[in-house]
């Protein structure tokens, strides 16, 4: 059990009391006073004395990675402070050599994507089916796994993305025992699934090698934290934490690791009563949504998993209200529930608007959630010419890999006019952060095609330099 007494945060304070004269950084040296804002420089410290380092812990750190590895049920647990995007950059440099040929998951987020760029990488893609009735990817399929194995036998890491953002969970058991066959490690970008270890059905649980977590994103912890836990035998804790120190700050910030330390410190003493209590009040969450007429909300009220035969499993806090089928987009939407009902949301695509629940929230937030949707169906009609058509990915062909193409100079043209053309770029809708486009990949008239529709359902496009949604960077 942890002991709240020895928590980082209390040692901070009391560090803070000491009369110890600060000669070292920050430059605040603890005093915010004049700066006239209430943020805690008393507790914002550098590496000093009983107060541990990040990257060879061994007192007050190492007990915090120890929790979390007891709550998680990993070989090794790591603190991170920029993210996931850098223990995703870490984890696929330490299971990867200049060069190697890795299978992803096509809707990784840019992180991924990234990591395979500064290693030098060559990746074959996993593209996930689109689910018909909302537009939504599905699940990774441990066949599609296998496949790529037989025609990549030279392969040297798997990367999945589960649960997506919009919540859907690949077979995670199923892939790890596929690439395993084969020697191979999978790293799983759990970025939106922090809180799964409580269900059981963590990718640590299933025995992936590398998972990530945001713990910032679905736990009750300052934004930027997240953690990275290594298991089994394929992945050495050594390299992780040589690639650690080329992507993760030199001086990481004790406020955002005392606060992962108090978010597991919770989830280790209160966390069965707060998931108890939060699956409870999405189960009525559920009840509350059965009589929609037009808005369908995933895996709630009349819809459920079996009406997504594509989805392996769908993770319950991610409320996605899919608009097809309805006279509004995903758009409106989320510019309704805000404007009218004062509730934000995660996010919004072309075809639904996500809701983010976590164990901060309660049934009364449930409930005003529920009222405010139901209340926009009652105010919206069908529309049946409103169904998933455009939006299908279909996989760019690959001229070059990205880090091929990184210096080769190009023309800036019109997105319109550049069919057939190698993109110098990346594009990418945000959220989700998944890009369309890579650079070395050829435009074709597929891509042309959504993102019309991308930005005709008021989607922002986003690229590498800036051009989109106008121009691009490309060789002709
Ligand atoms: C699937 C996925 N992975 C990784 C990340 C990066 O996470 P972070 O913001 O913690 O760096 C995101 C961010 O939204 C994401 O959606």
């Amino acid at each position: 059990m942890s002991d709240n007494q020895n928590s980082l945060y209390k040692k901070l304070k009391k560090y803070s009391r000491s009369k110890v004269c600060p000669m070292h950084m920050p430059g605040h040296k603890r005093k915010g006073t004049m700066l006239k804002v209430n943020l805690p420089y008393d507790i914002d410290i550098t590496e000093i004395t009983h107060l541990d380092n990040l990257y060879s812990s061994s007192s007050v750190l190492k007990k915090t990675c120890d929790i979390i590895q007891n709550l998680y049920g990993s070989k090794n647990s790591f603190m991170l402070v920029n993210g996931s995007t850098c223990g995703i950059l870490t984890g696929i440099r330490a299971a990867t050599n200049t060069g190697d040929k890795i299978l992803v998951a096509r809707n990784c987020h840019k992180s991924v994507y990234n990591a395979i760029e500064v290693n030098f990488l060559n990746p074959i893609y996993l593209v996930p089916s689109i689910d018909v009735a909302t537009g939504i990817n599905n699940s990774i399929t441990p066949k599609q796994v296998e496949e790529s194995f037989l025609e990549n036998l030279d392969t040297k890491l798997v990367v999945i993305t589960s649960p997506t953002y919009e919540g859907v969970m690949s077979d995670i058991k199923g892939i790890v025992e596929i690439a395993h066959k084969y020697g191979v490690p999978v790293l799983v970008d759990e970025a939106h699934g922090a809180h799964l270890y409580y269900t059981k059905n963590s990718a640590v649980s299933y025995g992936a090698d590398i998972v990530i977590n945001s713990v910032h994103k679905t736990l009750p912890s300052l934004t930027q934290t997240a953690i990275a836990h290594i298991n089994g035998n394929l992945i050495s804790c050594e390299k992780f934490t040589q690639a650690l120190k080329v992507f993760e700050t030199t001086s990481p910030s004790y406020i955002l690791m005392s606060s992962i330390d108090a978010c597991v410190r919770l989830l280790t003493q209160k966390g069965d009563k707060l998931f108890n209590t939060l699956y409870k009040n999405l189960t009525c969450l559920n009840d509350y949504l059965k009589n929609l007429k037009n808005l369908t909300v995933v895996c709630y009220g009349q819809d459920n998993l079996k009406m997504h035969s594509g989805f392996y499993n769908f993770d319950s806090p991610k409320i996605v209200i899919s608009t097809v089928g309805t006279s509004i987009n995903g758009m409106q939407l989320f510019n309704k529930l805000r404007d009218k009902f004062k509730i934000e949301l995660e996010m919004a695509y072309t075809n639904y608007a996500l809701a983010m629940v976590t164990i901060f929230d309660n049934k009364k937030t449930l409930k005003k959630l529920a009222d405010a949707i139901i209340s926009i169906d009652k105010e919206i009609s069908k529309n049946l010419d409103n169904i998933i058509t455009s939006n299908s990915f279909s996989l760019p062909l690959k001229a070059k890999n990205a880090s091929e193409v990184r210096n080769q100079k190009g023309k800036l043209i019109k997105l319109k006019e550049s069919l057939g053309c190698i993109s110098l770029e990346y594009l990418w809708a945000y959220p989700p952060g998944i890009p369309l486009l890579v650079p070395g990949e050829v435009i074709d008239e597929q891509l042309l095609k959504n993102i019309t529709y991308l930005l005709n359902n008021q989607v922002v496009i986003h690229s590498t330099f800036n051009n989109a949604p106008e121009n691009i960077m490309a060789i002709l």
